[in-house]
């Protein structure tokens, strides 16, 4: 497949001229020359309403932009990954995540087959489980009922669930409490089985590959410390499996019954809609899982057959590629004003640098175009008082996405959040003048307290976070990350570039075994090997 270098596009061309037009153009001045600005560049899906008119787009910007995706075939791409096609093109696969949240009789055809009623029984299957667990029809070895489940899994393995379960608590109806593990580093694991009943614990084995060894490592430990509590036996009751890889499941004492498959054309960072999501079932209930499910459908008919000019996903990875490459911003600051999304910017963070960080694009080529932004965020109200100053006055200018959910559902301090969120994306658009600081009688100069402004931002709006919402929320990102990669001509659904770092680890840790650093290492990675060994022969306690 051949795929145009956007940079070369006339598209491109034309958006740089108007880029150059737009250089001394002030969104201050925008807004005070159209009453209406807001109302334009809103709109609203799905319990969503996203606010563009902080981004620095005049009436020309946006049919402009349209053109681009116009020539990078966005509508056609997206069509094709709808229709189960290879869109993933160095794996040869589709990427259907679509797909798992169809509640119609929609066929999706992977490689000619059609993949719906697998899908459908798949979560049938999962859900009845669930069900099982809560009640406490499903019990542990000793016929205890479970009272914890912990999730064993990293990346999209991890990040996904684990911000849906914070995200949804309060709307949970499960007894359970989900705990998450994901570093290797056994401190994490430890914190979590020092509360653990190993009669009342179940353990899900989340892992796409069943390889990955952070995730195996802490199975592995997981397996000894239940095998000590109640013996060899134990296992196939308190272990489940959440893969695509069933018999590396078997190997490790997990049996058929207990593993819940997932498919390659399930990417792992798009993946919280397959039984990688089943500690969200088990921690929030199953309905709640079948909510997220709904909402996210709800925004895929949207991207799917809203026209582009009014497409959201779409307008938004637009907005997206006009900062990144034409204004040369380079990073994303993702900030959620409200507790509970306070995880959805580690997610976001993957979702967006993992498929849209790449070097080549989708044919083989190199990039032209400068591709994923360094994604950073975290709970907005926090980060006023930790990063913001930059983001304020520093010459590199940052793009901000504020997520602000309208009903606190109780909270008493919503309208503190609220003005602050608000506050914060109008400084950044409006900025402090010189001319506007209020001075003292010294009447001298304070270009310290200069905000120059100017500074974009999106505000997506949820009427209220609840399940329907949060999918929807999340299917946005997803496909808006989809827009992206396909206007830089990417590949977004791979991720070859982790696996380098894991071969190195693999080769360091023949030094660490034998407790000698092998020739051949550069100087800096031996000395490093070298003061490990040497703190760790001092120190080292050899597993019990
Ligand atoms: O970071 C690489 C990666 O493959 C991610 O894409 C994935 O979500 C994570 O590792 C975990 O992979 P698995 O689910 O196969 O353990």
């Amino acid at each position: 497949m051949t795929v145009p270098d956007p940079k070369k596009t006339k598209a491109w061309a034309v958006l740089t001229q108007h880029n150059q037009a737009m250089e001394n153009v002030l969104l201050r001045n925008l807004f005070d020359q159209d009453s209406k600005r807001f109302n334009k560049f809103s709109w609203s899906h799905a319990g969503l309403t996203v606010d563009l008119s902080k981004q620095r787009l005049s009436d020309e910007t946006l049919p402009l932009l349209l053109d681009l995706a116009e020539t990078m075939q966005v509508a056609d791409r997206r069509n094709a990954m709808f229709a189960g096609q290879p869109v993933n093109t160095t794996e040869n696969r589709a990427a259907l995540h679509v797909a798992l949240r169809d509640p119609t009789d929609r066929a999706y055809f992977v490689n000619g087959e059609d993949v719906a009623l697998q899908i459908k029984y798949a979560r049938g299957r999962m859900l009845a489980f669930v069900k099982q667990v809560i009640s406490g029809a499903r019990t542990g070895h000793t016929g205890q009922a479970f009272d914890r489940v912990v999730n064993i899994g990293i990346g999209g393995s991890d990040l996904g669930p684990r911000c849906a379960v914070t995200a949804l608590s309060d709307h949970s109806t499960s007894p359970l409490k989900v705990d998450f593990v994901a570093t290797v580093d056994g401190t994490a694991l430890q914190d979590v089985l020092a509360y653990a009943d190993p009669h009342r614990t179940l353990f899900l084995i989340c892992s796409k590959s069943f390889s990955t060894l952070e995730t195996m490592t802490n199975a592995q430990e997981a397996r000894r410390w239940l095998v000590a509590a109640l013996g060899e036996t134990a296992v196939a009751d308190h272990f489940i499996a959440l893969t695509a890889a069933n018999s590396a499941a078997g190997i490790f004492g997990i049996p058929e019954t207990n593993v819940f498959p997932l498919w390659d054309w399930v990417g792992g960072r798009y993946s919280l809609w397959s039984a990688i999501g089943l500690s969200i079932a088990l921690g929030c209930g199953p309905e709640v899982f079948e909510r997220i499910l709904a909402g996210a459908h709800a925004m895929d008919r949207h991207f799917e057959t809203a026209p582009l000019a009014e497409n959201i996903p779409v307008l938004m990875g637009l907005v997206s590629v006009w900062n990144q490459d034409f204004w040369t911003a380079s990073a994303l600051s993702v900030l959620p004003y409200d507790h509970r999304l306070r995880l959805v910017p580690a997610h976001f963070q993957q979702l967006l640098m993992e498929s849209n960080g790449k070097g080549v694009r989708a044919d083989g080529k190199p990039v032209s175009a400068r591709t994923a932004p360094i994604v950073f965020g975290g709970s907005g109200a926090e980060s006023q008082h930790s990063f913001m100053q930059q983001i304020h006055q520093s010459p590199k200018v940052v793009p901000v996405e504020f997520i602000v959910a309208l009903d606190g559902q109780g909270d008493p301090h919503r309208d503190i959040l609220v003005a602050n969120a608000f506050a914060q994306s109008e400084a950044l658009m409006r900025g402090l003048l010189e001319d506007e600081i209020p001075r003292d009688s010294a009447k001298s100069a304070v270009p310290y307290k200069v905000c120059p402004g100017n500074r974009p931002s999106t505000t997506i709006l949820l009427e209220s976070l609840i399940p329907e919402t949060f999918g929807a929320l999340i299917a946005l990102y997803e496909h808006r990350t989809f827009v992206e990669g396909t206007l830089w001509g990417l590949n977004p659904f791979d991720q070859w570039g982790v696996e380098f770092g894991k071969a190195l680890a693999s080769k360091l840790m023949t030094s660490l075994e034998t407790g000698h650093v092998a020739a051949g290492h550069d100087s800096s990675t031996a000395g490093l090997l070298s003061a490990y060994l040497a703190q760790r022969g001092q120190n080292r306690t050899l597993p019990s």
